[in-house]
């Protein structure tokens, strides 16, 4: 029986289990806190998401970031949806079809908050790449969704953790812990 109070991972990515495959090999490595964590494909994934958030406080959703039935399910049961993009490949063709998606989602589910994420940010100060996205974004002038404050650079720390550690449970790279550290805050106030 789950006791509400828990964190639920679903992983609702058609092509590829990663979220899956991280907490497999967490739970092979034995790291506390295990993650409960399913998959979960297909149409019935609203309802289905929906159930969970009864029974879990936290129930997170992988989707991937293509179009797909799964991502259109989970936007309309989601509280939050936080998009990660990275800025070189920041265009407002993908920032378009984002809003697109959240303006449809938003008929349904009108309290959900979208977030656009910058992630692997080039550290180099003199790359304008995170500048000219936050431009690009600017311009865009969208209303439903928003660009998170912050940004996450690119750090080695994200290729190198294995084992289904957390880049947290490393304790190797403050930066990096920084950086998430502020997402933890916007998501879940802590
Ligand atoms: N901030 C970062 N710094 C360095 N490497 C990163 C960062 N974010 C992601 N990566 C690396 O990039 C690769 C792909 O990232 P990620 O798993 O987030 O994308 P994805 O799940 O393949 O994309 P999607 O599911 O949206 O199509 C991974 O190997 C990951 O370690
Ligand atoms: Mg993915």
């Amino acid at each position: 029986m789950w006791d509400k109070g828990d964190t639920i991972l679903v992983d609702a990515e058609p092509t590829q289990q990663n979220s899956s495959l991280w907490c497999l090999s967490r739970e092979d490595s034995g790291i506390q806190p295990r993650i409960t964590s399913m998959s979960k494909l297909g149409k019935t994934l609203r309802n289905d998401l929906l159930k969970l958030g009864e029974k879990f406080s936290t129930v997170i959703v992988d989707t991937g970031g293509q179009d797909s039935t799964e991502l259109r399910a989970s936007l309309l049961a989601a509280d939050v949806i936080i998009s990660p993009m990275r800025p070189s490949q920041f265009d407002i063709w993908t920032l378009d079809r984002m809003n697109k998606l959240v303006v449809d989602a938003k008929q349904v589910n009108e309290n959900m908050r979208a977030y656009i994420l910058l992630n692997a940010a080039h550290t180099n100060p003199l790359v304008d790449e995170t500048k000219e996205s936050v431009q690009y974004f600017k311009e865009g002038h969208y209303e439903n969704i928003h660009l998170l404050p912050f940004v996450l650079y690119d750090r080695r720390i994200y290729r190198k953790v294995v084992g289904g550690f957390s880049v947290h449970e490393t304790g190797t790279d403050g930066k990096a812990e920084a950086e998430l550290n502020q997402l933890y805050k916007e998501v879940f106030n802590v």
